[in-house]
């Protein structure tokens, strides 16, 4: 395997999938129980707010009773080894690749144990339940508060800053994404334009499985690991 200086990772829900978090689109994922219009959409919120607070306390809940698995710990400590830069972009709202260890994380769908105030613009750690009637702990309005994530229709967070690093990247690693949201199921167009090497790992073939060099299918705790060594084993002959 050549040698990679700048590394940048993109994750899905895939990569928590063996951690107990469910994926959206799966056979029994979020998406076949729930509409995302209804709870992932600016317009689902304004109609029924309390439903959106409902769907994303129990999320909120269910995040704090996982821990981090084999891949995410293998991507920290790709990070932490790797002589050259690492950036991990996550389209997960989940805290458990920070809870392995990883720094160089970015939240483009944002996290939900944040809340943010649409009153007065405060983003802040939320552990807890949030209702309508939930008085924001810094203004103290009542029903501005919202989860601090990212919904359909809505700009992701550091576009920016992401499209320098798909740029900038020699290694482009994508794990545990069906490719079906952009902008992140672009991504890999953008980093192979600018000349990066573009891997998929998946448990199966993605939806953008032909914009990708190479590609290597299995749970995320077996290939993220053994795809982490090969990088390690290469930077160190
Ligand atoms: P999806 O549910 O669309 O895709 C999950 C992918 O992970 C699928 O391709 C699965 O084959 C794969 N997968 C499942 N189990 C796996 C495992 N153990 N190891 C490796 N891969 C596995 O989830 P995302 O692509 O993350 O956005 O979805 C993208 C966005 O759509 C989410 O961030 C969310 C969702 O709607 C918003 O809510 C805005």
């Amino acid at each position: 395997m050549p040698e990679f200086d700048r590394i940048v990772i993109l994750t899905g829900a895939g990569i928590s999938a063996e951690s107990g978090v469910p994926t959206f689109r799966d056979k029994g994922g979020i998406w076949a129980t729930y509409d995302y219009r209804d709870v992932a959409t600016p317009e689902g919120f304004e109609k029924n707010p309390q439903l959106v607070h409902e769907f994303y306390n129990m999320r909120r809940r269910a995040h704090q009773s996982v821990a981090p698995n084999a891949a995410h710990f293998a991507l920290a400590l790709l990070e932490k080894t790797h002589p050259g830069a690492v950036t991990l972009i996550t389209q997960n709202v989940d805290q458990l690749h920070e809870q392995a260890g990883s720094k160089n994380l970015i939240h483009m769908h944002g996290e939900a144990l944040k809340g943010w105030c649409l009153g007065c613009g405060t983003r802040m750690p939320w552990l807890g339940d949030m209702f309508l009637e939930t008085a924001c702990p810094v203004c103290a309005d009542v029903g501005t508060l919202r989860p601090d994530v990212v919904w359909f229709g809505e700009e992701p967070y550091h576009m920016e800053r992401i499209i320098k690093e798909l740029e900038q990247a020699d290694l482009f690693i994508s794990i545990g994404t069906s490719g079906n949201v952009y902008p992140a199921a672009g991504f890999v167009q953008v980093a192979a334009e600018y000349g990066a090497h573009t891997v998929e790992l998946n448990l199966e073939p993605s939806e953008g499985r032909t914009h990708f060099a190479e590609a290597i299918h299995g749970p995320a705790t077996d290939v993220v690991p053994a795809y982490v060594r090969r990088l390690l084993d290469a930077a160190l002959t």
